[in-house]
């Protein structure tokens, strides 16, 4: 038996040697930390056109009880939905953050890697499309209305003007 077994595992244990190494875990760090860039009036001011809008606030709309549920913080919190190893400094009552839409934040923030799109994509920032928002703008809410990418995304808009 055990002489069956151990070239398998010998083989597996190559495989395993070959495997490119996984890549750096990013981690979540919070829209205090993205606010420290964008959130400059002549840019756009990102962090408080978020703050105003319905993500930042997705928080508020769950009762006492209802904000310790993890059925209704998954889409309602970016924070409650990561694992303890992966917060840097985000928080559940920040509700649906940026790095929700955006991807985790700790290694493209750095303003070297920021200011090169390239290297900001292969950092773990997302330019996010529909199928980042349908992640939660789906029926297994039960408040659902409906989701129409053009129109929603018009609503949380907050480009930067000196851009494009
Ligand atoms: C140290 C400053 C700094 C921090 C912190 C920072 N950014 Fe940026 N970010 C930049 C700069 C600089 C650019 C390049 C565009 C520009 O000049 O405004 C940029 C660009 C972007 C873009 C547009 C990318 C593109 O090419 O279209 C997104 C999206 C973005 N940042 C999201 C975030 C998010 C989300 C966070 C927090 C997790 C964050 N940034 C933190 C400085 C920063
Ligand atoms: C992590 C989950 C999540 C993702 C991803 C997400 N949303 Fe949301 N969104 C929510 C929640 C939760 C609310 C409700 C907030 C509240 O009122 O409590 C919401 C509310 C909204 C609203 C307000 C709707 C209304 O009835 O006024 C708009 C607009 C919106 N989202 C657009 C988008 C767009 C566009 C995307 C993708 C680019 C997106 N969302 C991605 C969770 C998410
Ligand atoms: C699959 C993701 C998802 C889950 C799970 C979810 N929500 Fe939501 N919730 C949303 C989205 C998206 C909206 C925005 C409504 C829309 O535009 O469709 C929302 C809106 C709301 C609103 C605001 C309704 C309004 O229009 O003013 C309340 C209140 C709410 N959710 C409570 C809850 C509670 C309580 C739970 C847990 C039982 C929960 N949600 C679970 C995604 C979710
Ligand atoms: C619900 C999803 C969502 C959230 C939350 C969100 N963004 Fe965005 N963001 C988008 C979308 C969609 C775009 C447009 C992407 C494109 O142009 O391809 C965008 C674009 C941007 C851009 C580029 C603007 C430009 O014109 O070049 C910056 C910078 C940015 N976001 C920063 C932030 C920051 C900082 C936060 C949090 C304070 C945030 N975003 C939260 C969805 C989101």
């Amino acid at each position: 038996m055990i002489a069956k077994i151990l070239p398998l595992l010998f083989i597996l244990g190559l495989f395993a040697a070959k495997t490119p190494a996984p890549p750096a875990t990013y981690k979540y760090v919070g829209a205090a930390k993205c606010k420290m860039c964008h959130n400059k009036p002549p840019k756009g001011e990102q962090y408080k056109k978020w703050s105003q809008g319905p993500h930042a606030k997705a928080m508020k709309s769950l009762s006492a009880d209802e904000a310790k549920d993890p059925k209704c913080l998954k889409c309602h919190s970016t924070a409650a939905g990561v694992d303890a190893g992966l917060k840097m400094g985000i928080t559940v009552k920040e509700g649906v953050s940026c790095e929700s839409c955006h991807g985790p934040g700790s290694m493209y923030k750095s303003m070297t890697i920021m200011k090169n799109k390239e290297k900001a994509l292969a950092s773990g920032l997302i330019l996010p499309d529909e199928k980042v928002c349908i992640k939660c703008h789906n029926k297994e809410s039960k408040n659902f209305k409906s989701f129409n990418y053009k129109e929603y995304v018009a609503k949380i808009a907050h480009p930067d003007p000196t851009r494009k």
